[in-house]
């Protein structure tokens, strides 16, 4: 077999902050595979909605503006000499930008719009045509790949999780308090379980993993030795 017929589609779901970026791109890296959050895709739209007036004061989205606006926004990822990505947003680096609180608290409606959901699982799809592909989100095992060869489902309980999003945001210099970043961890796990379309949930087939009390060099060598494994399976 080429080294490319063995290329496999990996899916990294779970909460929100338990660390599937981080992990998901260590791998993609390690295995020199292409890396893709498609949460950024989402909180992409979500930003684009805010500066077009989309999204009212009282946090309701214009769904038929934003649906009909569909076809006017392009996400794309750019990679840097460094090797990190930058998520664009028709062409402008908007990286900075979707990772506010303010977006974070308007993503979960945004999210759940069927015309949006749609939209970016026909663009994650065709990222992973080639496969050789590490993409990481909510519905990536269940929707968008379910053929998906290896699956990974992560979880942390919203205290830890909010813990670290507030590491994160403090470190970047956000002003947020723990409280309402736990209550933003909340309640985006409740409009993430509870919407109607492709809501998270874990796939039948994926393999779970609680990172609550796992270093990040463990559950780096967690995904790896599980990607050798199906790798040496497929091959068997
Ligand atoms: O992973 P994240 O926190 O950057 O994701 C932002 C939001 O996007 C999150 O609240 C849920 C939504 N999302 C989704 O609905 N489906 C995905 N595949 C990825 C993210």
């Amino acid at each position: 077999m080429s080294s490319d017929k063995k290329k496999i589609i990996i899916a990294i779901d779970g909460y929100s902050s338990t660390g599937k970026s981080t992990m998901a791109r260590h791998l993609a890296k390690a295995i020199g595979y292409r890396y893709i959050d498609s949460g950024a895709m989402y909180r992409a739209v979500t930003l684009w909605a805010m500066r077009h007036g989309m999204i009212g004061s009282d946090g309701t989205v214009d769904v038929d503006s934003l649906s009909a606006s569909l076809p006017d926004i392009k996400i794309d990822f750019e990679v840097q000499p460094d090797g990190t990505q930058t998520t664009m947003l028709n062409g402008e680096n908007v990286e900075a930008d979707i990772r506010t609180l303010e977006v974070s608290s308007h993503v979960s409606p945004v999210a759940a719009i069927p015309a949006v959901r749609h939209a970016l699982t026909d663009m994650q799809r065709s990222m992973g045509e080639k496969k050789g592909i590490v993409m990481d989100g909510r519905d990536i095992g269940t929707t968008v790949f379910p053929h998906a060869e290896m699956k990974v489902f992560c979880d942390a309980s919203a205290e830890k999780r909010a813990q670290r999003r507030l590491l994160e945001l403090s470190a970047k210099g956000e002003k947020v308090s723990y409280k309402e970043v736990l209550e933003n961890v909340r309640s985006r796990d409740y409009l993430d379980e509870h919407r109607e379309e492709s809501p998270l949930r874990c796939a039948a087939d994926a393999v779970r993993l609680d990172n609550s009390d796992m270093t990040i060099d463990r559950q780096n060598e967690f995904l790896l030795d599980l990607y050798k494994k199906i790798i040496a399976d497929a091959d068997s």
